[in-house]
């Protein structure tokens, strides 16, 4: 394949080993700056400039877009998937991991164990918050940190409210979340390829640092990760729609809290705590991929006018519990379903013969009319309950 790495530091560990492990499988790779393209919307279809040039042909990009240049850099990427180039990490999937609370915000319906969090802006209501999470100590953090800066631990309320009114009056937007206690000191960093964990390390900080971020010091060891760990890693990959991501994850008294998702993980770290070629299983799994860019099932599903995409809730639906989605009607009605989520396990392409239970959700595609008929009454007014300004956030 032809591979570019979108980078702006070609020297660095990360690309280098990437650019290599791609040279010795016989790809032909190179190393691209990423503000050096030009994003081209003149001609009939999406095209990209680079460096004053028409881009020759890629089969696949491997984004590496840094902190300081996110708005730029997921744009381009956005660009390459408008033309059909694979990229294993989405521009969208990029910009939700990048800030910390809309991370959370998505993971958060997908029974992901996470440290308790909350977000407000009132003064009034930063006390009740901290309350709310499990008070002193308290972490804040900045949405947008990234090695450990940014993240503060609060020893009282008072310092706590203190410090998150200063943040406030520079315009700045930080996280409320519990201290982990337990975890105090450590955190387990897994390298998610696919739909696999391929490494993983556990940090530990330095002296009486609480964060254990290797760029604050801390030191790393490689471990075995048990399939708790594991699955919290790869589905929290999966739903952020990254298929290359650094998970990082606490480790609770009650399993694994995930604390945020890396887009652009660094390689250095794991790979010389685990002795693993995770370079090599990045481009190997980008060339396995290649014949299928990512496709935005509701950018190109809802062109067709009165058809759409929608989730159904089968205990919404009581006559359709205990019934074979072969005899369930929908087919007649013109709804495909994509795929049944039942708990955590998602099946795709469920068959005719699958019976429905009660909690099952269907993710369909179709007549919206036909469609909106079936979704309960209940969900759609706790959705409009949400979107009401001072509601609550629940308790975890
Ligand atoms: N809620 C928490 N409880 C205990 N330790 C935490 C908590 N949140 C963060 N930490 C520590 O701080 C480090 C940095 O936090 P993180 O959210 O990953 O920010 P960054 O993006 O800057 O790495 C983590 O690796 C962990 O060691
Ligand atoms: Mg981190």
């Amino acid at each position: 394949m032809k591979l570019a790495i979108l980078s702006r530091a070609p020297q660095a560990y990360s690309t280098q080993r990437l650019r290599t492990a791609a040279q010795q499988r016989g790809h032909e790779v190179k190393v691209l700056d990423t503000l050096r393209f030009a994003i081209d919307l003149s001609g009939p279809e999406p095209d990209l400039q680079y460096r004053g040039r028409r881009l020759s042909d890629y089969d696949a990009i491997l984004p590496r877009i840094g902190n300081s240049v996110t708005y730029f850099g997921t744009a381009v990427v956005r660009q390459f998937e408008q033309m059909d180039v694979y990229t294993p990490n989405t521009a969208n999937g990029i910009t939700n991991s990048r800030d910390k609370l809309r991370a959370n915000q998505i993971l958060s319906r997908h029974n992901i164990g996470m440290p308790a969090t909350a977000f407000v802006r009132n003064r009034a209501d930063v006390r009740p918050a901290i309350e709310r999470v499990g008070g002193a100590p308290v972490v804040i953090k900045l949405l947008e940190g990234t090695q450990g800066i940014g993240v503060i631990l609060a020893p009282e309320v008072k310092v706590a409210e203190a410090i998150i009114e200063t943040l406030h009056s520079t315009k700045q937007n930080v996280l409320i979340q519990r201290f982990i206690k337990e975890s105090r000191g450590r955190d387990i960093r897994a390298l998610v390829v696919g739909d696999r964990v391929v490494a993983a390390m556990r940090r530990s900080a330095s002296g009486d640092e609480f964060r254990s971020n290797v760029h604050r010091g801390g030191t790393v060891e490689s471990v075995e990760l048990t399939p708790e760990y594991e699955q919290a890693a790869v589905r929290s990959a999966q739903i952020m729609g990254l298929r290359v991501a650094g998970v990082d994850m606490l480790e609770g008294d009650g399993g694994p809290l995930v604390m945020e998702v890396n887009s652009s993980p660094g390689l250095q770290g794991i790979e010389s705590a685990t002795k693993l070629d995770v370079a090599g299983a990045i481009i190997d799994h980008i060339a396995n991929q290649v014949g299928f860019p990512e496709i935005d099932v509701r950018q190109r599903l809802t062109v067709s006018t009165g058809y759409g995409v929608a989730e159904l809730v089968v205990h919404g639906n009581a006559d359709l519990v205990g019934t074979t989605l072969g005899d369930s009607g929908l087919w007649e009605r013109d709804i495909t379903v994509l795929t049944l989520h039942r708990g955590t396990t998602v099946i795709p392409n469920p068959r005719k013969g699958v019976v429905l239970e009660g909690e099952d959700r269907l993710l369909c595609f179709g007549k919206l009319e036909e469609m909106r008929s079936m979704i309960p009454e209940r969900r759609r007014r706790r959705a409009k309950v949400r979107k009401l300004p001072k509601q609550p956030i629940p308790d975890e």
